[in-house]
């Protein structure tokens, strides 16, 4: 079973959700949500339209609290976690140790296993206040990355966003511990 973390990157919820369609039809996917993702409704649409969404992909009631994440790790054995898309506030938090949200809890609990964590970025600050969170976690043993790049150098000199698309592949090497090559996009 896949662990399946969404954070409040809403711009990227619909790439996100199409990943999730995908990975569905080979995994099951246990769906997770930060406070933010969960609940705030915002110009990419209404949070409860969002859940009903991930419900129905995955056929399972989505973790939101962080009692309810808690048990990743002790009692629900994941093959991998997938953080996608993930802000540059979650992703900061993992490399921090901060484990005050349902996400950063579930990456915590799942990685006392000893087992991956994927990364799919999507952040305007990655190569600013985010920046260091990069680097601290490309050091990291068991997280890997989704290729990442720049997506628009001019309008926003400083953001990141993943390879959505690139997912499934990411995914299957990150079962077997391995990390997709090349991380940054050619
Ligand atoms: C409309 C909207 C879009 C946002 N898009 C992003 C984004 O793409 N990347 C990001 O890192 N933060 C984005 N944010 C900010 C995060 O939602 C904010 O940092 C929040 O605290 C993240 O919490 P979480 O990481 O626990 O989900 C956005 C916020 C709003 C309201």
């Amino acid at each position: 079973m896949i662990g399946f973390c969404m954070t409040g990157s809403f711009c990227s919820f619909e790439k996100s959700l199409t990943a999730m369609e995908k990975l569905a039809q080979k995994y099951e996917i246990l769906p997770i949500m930060s406070d933010n993702a969960y609940k705030l409704d915002t110009k990419f649409g209404k949070a409860s339209d969002f859940r009903e969404r991930i419900k129905s992909i995955t056929g399972k009631n989505i973790i939101h609290t962080i009692p309810d994440a808690e048990p990743i790790g002790p009692s629900i054995k994941l093959d991998c976690l997938l953080v996608c898309p993930c802000t540059g506030n979650t992703l900061s938090k993992i490399a921090a140790g901060i484990t005050d949200t349902p996400v950063a809890m579930a990456v915590k609990a799942h990685l006392r296993n000893e087992r991956p964590v994927l990364i799919a970025l999507a952040t305007n600050d990655g190569l600013s206040g985010s920046a260091p969170a990069i680097g601290k976690l490309l050091q990291r043993r068991f997280v890997y990355f989704v290729p990442f790049a720049q997506d628009s150098p001019f309008k926003k000199p400083r953001s990141l966003v993943c390879e959505f698309d690139k997912i499934p592949e990411a995914l299957s090497l990150a079962i077997d511990l391995k990390q997709i090559q090349p991380i940054i996009s050619t």
